[in-house]
């Protein structure tokens, strides 16, 4: 097993999350046909904000039911069920935890989307994928687990078509000093690897990319009291996020919170043009 799979299952792996999930669910007298996308977000959008944020994010592309989307380091798959339920395209999920792509592929078959949204266990860095396959490719609080980011961008590039666009959510490096861990993303700074964003715009643009959309989420950040995402309208679920990433999670949460108030967390949502 390499390095980087080892500290990546210490991190992400959980035993069963797919089936906790549907259990929880069914307790809760929650049948597969109500699976909507707020139901499952508590749950499935692993990143600051949650499902809220991914809709903001989607409103600046533009996503029709022909395309193909690549989502990449999807999670259990919850932002690419979203733009499948949401928009009618198809989306294929790439993760390296394979907990992950089992979760994400059971809760996709449970609600009947798996002609439509497919994934597979594999590395961002050495995408298994033909050149110019996708319409359009995205990466949601994964990039600070990449340590080749040269090697992730060069990749997205080639299997992107021209014109295709790439929307990532960053977090980076803030001028405050080193952020306090653990972080949501990392136990510890041997699985962190934040750039600044000027540094990581730069390396961007120069794998040929033009930034078509760059939105400064520090403030935000800085202004939220714990990293909790904001509110949105309350639905009845039985999910957590604390069901997917443990019960340490706020506590992560809060020295996310806290490193982003003093400086030390930079937050980004961008979207990128593939030249
Ligand atoms: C914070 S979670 C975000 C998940 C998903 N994007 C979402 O927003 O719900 C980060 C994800 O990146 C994945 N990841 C980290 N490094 C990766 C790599 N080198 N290749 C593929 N996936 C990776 C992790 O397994 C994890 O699922």
């Amino acid at each position: 097993m390499s390095a980087i799979k080892t500290v990546h299952d210490a991190e992400y792996a959980t035993a069963n999350l797919g089936e906790r999930i549907v259990a929880a669910l069914k307790d809760a007298g929650i049948p597969p046909e109500k699976w909507t996308p707020e139901i499952l977000g508590p749950a499935d959008q692993i990143h600051g904000g949650g499902l809220q944020q991914t809709q903001v994010h989607a409103a600046l592309v533009s996503i029709t039911s022909d395309m193909h989307l690549l989502d990449i380091g999807c999670g259990i798959g919850g932002p690419a069920r979203y733009f499948a339920t949401e928009f009618g395209c198809r989306v294929t999920g790439i993760d390296l935890t394979d907990e992950y792509i089992d979760a994400a592929s059971l809760l996709t078959q449970k609600i009947g989307l798996s002609d439509r949204v497919a994934f597979d266990c594999g590395d961002a860095t050495a995408l298994p994928y033909d050149d110019a396959s996708f319409d359009m490719a995205w990466a949601l609080n994964v990039t600070m687990n990449i340590e080749d980011r040269a090697g992730f961008y060069a990749g997205v590039h080639r299997v992107l078509k021209p014109g295709g666009r790439f929307c990532i959510s960053e977090i980076g490096q803030g001028p405050g000093g080193e952020p306090y861990y653990p972080l949501t993303w990392a136990a510890d700074p041997a699985y962190s690897f934040l750039l600044p964003p000027e540094d990581m715009r730069t390396l961007l643009e120069s794998s040929g990319f033009r930034v078509v959309e760059w939105i400064d989420e520090t403030a935000r950040r800085k202004a939220s009291t714990d990293g909790r995402p904001a509110e949105t309208a309350p639905v009845e679920t039985p999910l957590t996020i604390e069901i997917t990433r443990g019960a340490d999670y706020p506590d992560r949460r809060k020295n996310s919170g806290r490193s982003a108030k003093e400086g030390r967390l930079t937050n980004v949502m961008l979207v990128a043009e593939r030249i």
